[in-house]
C-alpha cells in the first residue's frame, strides 16, 4: 500500500498487512487535525463500555432475564429475582447495566425490553436474529486461544473445536440461512424456477444442517445434499433433520470440497459463511463447478470484508474484523466480497453478479456456461 496515498477510501489488499496500514493511518492523521486528549480518551472508555454491554447482554441471555422480559410487558427486578429465582441484589445491578446500555427501558416501576430486542435477541428464525454473537464472542477459541498462540501462531481445524464453538458459530450462521433462503436466492435471476421444479441442491460446508433443513422445508420438491469436512457436524446435521422428519429427502456427506466428488450433478449449490475458509478455494470451486449440471448455479454467501479504510472502521467492518481472530487460527481470513467475482470467473462460471443482504452478508452466485 502506498503510504503517500491519504484517500480514506484507500483499497485495502485481501489480507490487510499492519504494518502497511499503521504506516498510511498516520499519513491520514498528518493531513487532518488530530482527536484531542479527552476525546481520545472518551473513544478508548467507549470500547469499555461496549464491552460491559455485551457482557450484560451475554449474561442476561444466559441467566434467562432477557426471555423472561421478552414474555412479560414489563417486570420489576423483584419480579425478575421471584420469576427466576436469582439474589436481589445481584438482579438490581444486572438491571441497570443493562439499562444503562440501552437493553431495558424504564416501564413504571420496573423495565421492559427495548424494542425490537426480542427479535434481535432471542428468534433465532429470524433473519435480524444477532443474539448469537454474545456467546460466541465469549468462547474460548476466539480470543482466549488467539492470545495463547500468538507466539506460536499454530493453527487448528474445526474437529478441534468445542461442539459449544460448533453449536455457537451455527446460531450465528442461521440469520444468514433465514436471509439466503428463499429470499435471497430469489434474487438471483433464473434460480426460483429451478428449486420449484425437482432438482438436486447440495450445501457445501452445511455444518449442523441449519442451511440442509430450511432448503428442504422451502423447496419440498429438491432433495438436499450436506456436505461437510468435519464429521461431528454432519452427525449433528444428521440428527437435526431425521427430528424435523425431512431424512428422506435429505443426504450428508463428509468431505473436504477440495476433493467433492458427488454421485449425481446437482443444479443448484449454495455455501453460505465458509467459502473463505477453504484452504484451497481453487480446487474447491473446480470440484463444485464439476458437481454442477450444465447451467447450474454456484451461490456463495459470505461476508464481505471491507475493501476500503472507511469500511473496516465502520460497526460492520469493526465485528468482521473480530471475526478474523478465528479465522486465523484455522488459517484463513474472511474475503473482500470482489475476491468471489474473480474466483467464479477465472473457474469458467458465467452470468457472475452478486448483490448485499445486509452490511455484513453478500451474495455473489455463477453458472456453469451451458
Ligand atoms: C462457519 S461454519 C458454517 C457452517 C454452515 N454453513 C452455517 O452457516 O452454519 C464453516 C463450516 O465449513 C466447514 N469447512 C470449512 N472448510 C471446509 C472445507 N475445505 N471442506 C469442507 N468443509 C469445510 C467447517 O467444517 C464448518 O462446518
Amino acid at each position: 500500500m502506498d503510504p503517500q496515498d491519504t484517500s480514506a477510501e484507500r483499497t485495502l489488499p485481501s489480507t490487510a498487512e499492519p504494518s502497511a496500514g499503521t504506516a498510511s493511518a498516520a499519513s491520514d492523521h498528518a493531513a487532518a487535525p488530530g482527536p484531542s486528549m479527552p476525546e481520545q480518551a472518551g473513544q478508548l472508555l467507549g470500547h469499555v463500555a461496549g464491552y460491559i454491554a455485551h457482557r450484560t447482554i451475554e449474561l442476561g441471555l444466559r441467566a434467562g432475564l432477557i426471555e423472561q422480559l421478552a414474555r412479560q410487558p414489563s417486570r420489576t427486578s423483584e419480579q425478575l429475582v421471584d420469576d427466576l429465582d436469582l439474589d436481589a441484589f445481584y438482579v438490581g445491578v444486572w438491571c441497570r447495566a443493562a439499562f444503562s446500555a440501552g437493553i431495558l427501558e424504564r416501564a413504571g416501576e420496573g423495565y421492559r425490553l427495548a424494542d425490537h430486542l426480542d427479535t434481535l435477541l432471542l428468534d433465532g428464525d429470524s433473519p435480524a436474529y444477532v443474539g448469537g454473537m454474545f456467546p460466541l464472542m465469549l468462547q474460548s477459541e476466539l480470543f482466549d486461544r488467539f492470545a495463547a498462540c500468538l507466539h506460536s501462531g499454530e493453527r487448528l481445524w474445526w474437529d478441534e473445536t468445542s461442539p459449544e464453538w460448533i453449536a455457537r458459530v451455527s446460531a450465528t450462521g442461521r440469520p444468514f440461512y433465514a436471509r439466503l433462503v428463499p429470499d435471497g436466492l430469489a434474487r438471483v435471476p433464473g434460480l426460483s424456477a429451478q428449486l420449484e421444479a425437482a432438482c438436486t441442491v447440495v450445501d457445501t460446508a452445511c455444518g449442523t444442517g441449519a442451511g440442509v433443513r430450511r432448503l428442504a422445508e422451502h423447496h419440498p420438491r429438491c432433495e438436499i445434499i450436506g456436505v461437510d469436512g468435519d464429521a461431528h457436524s454432519i452427525e449433528q446435521a444428521q440428527r437435526m433433520v431425521e427430528a424435523a422428519g425431512l431424512a428422506d429427502r435429505t443426504r450428508f456427506l463428509v468431505s473436504p470440497l477440495e476433493e467433492l466428488t458427488l454421485d449425481e450433478q446437482a443444479s443448484v449449490v449454495i455455501n453460505n459463511i465458509s467459502m473463505h475458509e477453504c484452504r484451497d478455494m481453487d480446487r474447491a470451486t473446480a470440484a463444485i463447478r464439476e458437481a454442477l449440471a450444465p447451467g447450474g448455479w454456484f451461490v456463495i454467501s459470505d461476508f464481505p470484508f471491507p475493501e476500503t479504510d472507511a469500511g473496516l472502521r465502520s460497526v460492520p467492518g469493526r465485528i468482521m474484523a473480530g471475526i478474523q481472530y478465528f479465522e486465523a487460527q484455522i488459517d484463513d481470513q474472511l474475503q473482500p466480497r470482489s475476491v468471489y467475482d474473480t474466483l467464479l470467473e477465472r473457474h469458467g462460471f458465467v452470468d457472475v453478479d452478486w448483490f448485499e443482504l445486509t452490511p455484513v452478508h453478500a451474495v455473489t452466485s455463477g453458472r456453469a456456461p451451458d
